[in-house]
């Protein structure tokens, strides 16, 4: 059947905007669509090529992986092209797979080797005499970019492999990306400089390492795991993926953790279940698994296609972004006084929940992104992290919308609005006399990083203000069962649970307390690093600004807000009460009861170079962990020497991590500056 020109028509589009859209994803970082709705675009131009074979082009995007690098970087041509992946996004897209790999190699059931497909960016890195000689980005998949300074910089990646037995020059395949913690941290320092945020961790990776300056790649901490191989000496494959993979990690290349090597469609199936479970408490972002043929031989009976192997496929996990309208723009009060401006949603189902509200961060980040009230616009659903918007689509936009102004009062206490010079916030004048941040101090010294208080959330804490049971947080410790208990108050197990969370959490850490106080600019880390570097309470009250500002990331704002939190005497009277009312925490962690790798299981094999196999075992086992000689599924540390057994191979068949001798050296070493503390 002859093409008719309607589908002609739409092939052209669609392909002219996928080539718009993989401009803005891979050049500019910036993407105008979610990822699902490019890979609907690209779908339907893979639909019409097949219908009608006489409408594919040599150079439409189905045959090609991206679009060319930037001409920042010299190019590398890449000696075996950089494939992509096909896309499953059901189980019977799986199902369809499985039955054709079964077909082709004619077997009843295929073992596979499964991974999470981790949302980075792909690289290659080229290891001649075990020295990292060149790293190159995928680029369009023939043709990367020369990015070997900035992968030096990254810490996972080895610039001389461990161990021995690798081949002279091999190429290793694998991602980078940037962990989650890390993302998130860059975002919060740009927002509060007002500078652009990444949209996702894969921006975030991408854009730190298409830097020209490798000191800015060094600074945004990227990690790396491997998954594969490009130039390698036929002869030196082993049978299976696992085995090769067992090799990269005894060279100190680091493997995720996570692969597991299943069987058939099953098995399959049963991995991507739990992964998708679990996906939101790994440190990094992942937006599917993949799943991959593991016999060497097997993968080359089925070879490749256009732009992907026939042995292996992405499964793709439900949607994290999609589009809504802006019905409406309203301003919250939090605890230090900011105004956060948060959008209603029409509500809309993202990664399996329902999103009705986004926050917009500051009236800046409105005003950059342009967000209109009646706009059409792109939300993004990381994890437990509050939506987010992406960006407007312009396209959408209504001829009548509203822009939205911050309030000159704050619409819960109605005081003065603020703005301070050099701030993005905008801020509630009445301090602790707007209920707001009343109670939203105390929510933060309740929370889960702070004091941990179970159970004291937000309406109970309405309840306590709302019945005068507290007014600081140190009436909190003061609060009995009885009182709570009584008629028309709390459930006697309510109260008495309320009372036992208060009273475990008690006992904590310095770091906690510190974080707990609120101090204006003393987030998680802030606490963590005061409390390392001060040991003492004593000691932080009694720091000048100059002794603050000489802790790592202090600079004269926050160590003026920290000197002033401790000079107010309503701060040292709530802080003496806590004291008296229990709250302890141990100011030199103790030896015995805290061994940091207490609970931890090691198998050591191989043979060590710098200690013996005894040696390790004794150090290991100080320091509080369980070293055993067989191996099993509740292992938890494999140490791998030279010339390591068949431990590996199962090591990496069950999930456990895999650690060469310099990872083990520098583990002692962490850990042992630990127990000093
Ligand atoms: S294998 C020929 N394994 O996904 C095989 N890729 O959509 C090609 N990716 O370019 C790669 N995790 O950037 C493979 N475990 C994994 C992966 C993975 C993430 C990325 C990689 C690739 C893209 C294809």
């Amino acid at each position: 059947m002859r093409a008719p020109d309607s589908a002609k028509q739409r092939a052209d589009y669609l392909r002219q905007q996928i080539e718009l859209h993989n401009r803005h994803y891979y050049q500019l970082d910036d993407p105008l669509i979610s990822d699902a709705e490019y890979d609907q675009l690209l779908r339907e131009l893979q639909q019409i090529e097949q219908d009608y074979p006489e409408l594919v082009t040599q150079d439409s995007p189905t045959r090609r992986v991206g679009v060319a690098p930037l001409k920042l970087f010299a190019a590398v041509r890449h000696e075996l092209p950089m494939l992509s992946l096909e896309n499953a996004f059901s189980e019977q897209d799986v199902a369809a797979f499985d039955r054709r790999v079964r077909e082709r190699v004619q077997l009843e059931t295929v073992e596979y080797i499964a991974e999470p497909k981790l949302d980075g960016l792909a690289v290659s890195l080229i290891y001649e005499r075990g020295r990292l000689v060149r790293a190159a980005t995928r680029g369009d998949g023939h043709t990367g970019e020369d990015v070997t300074q900035n992968v030096r910089t990254i810490r996972d990646i080895p610039l001389k492999l461990a161990g021995e037995g690798y081949p002279e020059r091999l190429e290793i395949r694998g991602e980078v990306f940037m962990p989650k913690k890390n993302f998130l941290a860059l975002n919060d320092r740009a927002r509060e400089r007002g500078e652009k945020v990444f949209m996702n961790p894969r921006n975030a990776a991408s854009g730190s390492l298409r830097q020209l300056d490798p000191k800015i790649t060094a600074a945004r901490r990227l990690g790396f795991f491997c998954y594969g191989h490009g130039i390698y000496p036929a002869d030196r494959l082993p049978e299976r993926q696992q085995e090769l993979l067992a090799q990269f990690a005894s060279w100190g290349l680091p493997v995720n953790r996570e692969i597991e090597v299943v069987q058939g469609l099953a098995g399959c199936l049963d991995y991507y279940r739990r992964l998708l479970a679990c996906r939101h408490d790994l440190p990094y972002e992942i937006d599917g698994v993949v799943y991959k043929v593991s016999r060497f031989s097997l993968q080359a009976k089925l070879g490749v296609g256009a732009r992907a192997p026939r042995w292996a496929i992405a499964h793709k996990f439900p949607a994290e972004e999609s589009t809504t309208r802006v019905t409406a723009i309203t301003v919250q009060v939090g605890r230090t006084g900011a105004l956060t401006p948060v959008a209603c949603l029409e509500p809309v189902f993202i990664g399996g929940v329902t999103v009705t509200h986004a926050t917009l961060h500051n009236v800046g980040e409105v005003h950059r992104k342009d967000i209109r009230i009646g706009d059409t616009v792109v939300i993004r659903r990381a994890g437990d992290v509050i939506p987010e918007i992406v960006k407007v689509i312009l396209e959408k936009r209504p001829a009548r919308t509203e822009i939205f102004t911050m309030p000159a009062r704050c619409p819960v206490c109605g005081s003065d609005t603020i703005s301070i010079p050099g701030e993005a916030a905008v801020r509630c004048s009445g301090g602790l006399f707007c209920p707001a941040q009343h109670k939203e101090s105390i929510k933060h010294f309740a929370s889960r990083k702070a004091m941990d208080i179970e159970g004291l959330g937000d309406k109970l804490i309405d309840q306590l203000l709302a019945k005068n049971f507290i007014r600081t947080v140190a009436d909190l410790y003061r609060l009995s069962a009885d009182e709570l208990a009584r008629p028309d108050r709390m459930g006697k197990k309510s109260a008495d649970n309320l009372i036992q969370a208060l009273e475990r959490s008690k006992q904590t850490t310095l770091a906690r307390f510190l974080y707990a106080l609120g101090i204006r600019g003393v987030g998680e880390i802030t606490a963590q690093t005061l409390a390392s570097h001060f040991h003492t309470l004593e000691n932080i009250k009694n720091a000048d600004e100059k002794a603050l500002q000489d802790v790592a990331d202090i600079g004269p704002a926050i160590a003026r807000s920290i000197f002033t939190f401790f000079r107010q005497p309503h701060n040292l009277e709530v802080i003496r009460q806590l004291l008296e009312a229990g709250v302890r925490w141990d100011e030199a962690p103790a030896r015995v009861g805290s061994l940091p790798l207490r609970g931890r299981t090691f198998v050591i094999t191989g043979s060590l170079s710098s200690m013996t196999r005894e040696e390790a075992k004794a150090k290991l086992q100080t320091l509080g962990a369980k070293v055993t000689e067989s191996i099993s599924q509740s292992t938890d540390y494999l140490v791998v020497g030279a010339a390591p057994g068949s431990k590996l191979t199962k090591a990496l068949e069950w999930g456990v991590e895999v650690i060469d001798e310099k990872k083990l050296l520098h583990l002692l070493d962490r850990s042992d500056t630990q127990t000093q503390q």
